[in-house]
């Protein structure tokens, strides 16, 4: 399977892959972060913060990740994960990484706090447009 950073011509297929699996979509300008990367089968979305407050490191966030239905449980999204985290250490020296996730997600949940080692840091009420709770999560970078 081939990961790589996404092109121009990616785009529409990117945004139609998160139509398909989210019900949190985004306009097109948002996937044109710098640290995207791109897959035929799934995306990750991924920016770091530019607002941080001041003597703060900068860190990343994840705004949106997904792999289609037939192609979930390879490992990809876990690879994205790695992939951007690594990119957000070591191009960004970002000192953590950020993400929402709703309460009811269990494949993401599982994916991001037993496999990657996320931790919760809050739950936000009523953080999604459909009234749904979402955890706040956050994973520290190791750095060399
Ligand atoms: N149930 C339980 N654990 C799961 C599941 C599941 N359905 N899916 C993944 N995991 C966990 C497992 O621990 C898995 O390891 P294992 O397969 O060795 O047991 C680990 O995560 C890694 O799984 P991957 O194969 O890398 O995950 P996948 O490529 O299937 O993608 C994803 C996971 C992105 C959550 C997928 O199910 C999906 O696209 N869901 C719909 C969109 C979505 O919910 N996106 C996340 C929203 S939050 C956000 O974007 C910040």
């Amino acid at each position: 399977m081939n990961i790589r950073r996404a092109r121009a011509e990616d785009l529409p297929g990117m945004q139609a892959c998160n139509l398909r699996n989210l019900p949190e979509n985004y306009a097109m300008k948002y996937f044109m972060s710098p640290i995207l990367s791109y897959i035929i089968v799934g995306y990750i979305l991924a920016k770091m913060e530019e607002e941080t407050a001041e003597g703060e490191p900068p860190h990343g966030h994840v705004t949106s990740i997904s792999v289609l239905r037939s192609y979930r449980r390879l490992g990809i999204a876990k690879k994205l994960m790695l992939r951007s985290q690594e990119s957000m250490a070591t191009i960004y020296r970002a000192s953590h990484v950020s993400l929402h996730v709703r309460k009811s997600n269990r494949a993401a949940l599982s994916l991001y706090r037993d496999t990657l080692g996320f931790e919760v840091r809050d739950i936000e009420q009523k953080y999604y447009a459909d009234g749904e709770d979402a955890y706040a999560m956050r994973l520290t970078l190791e750095h060399d």
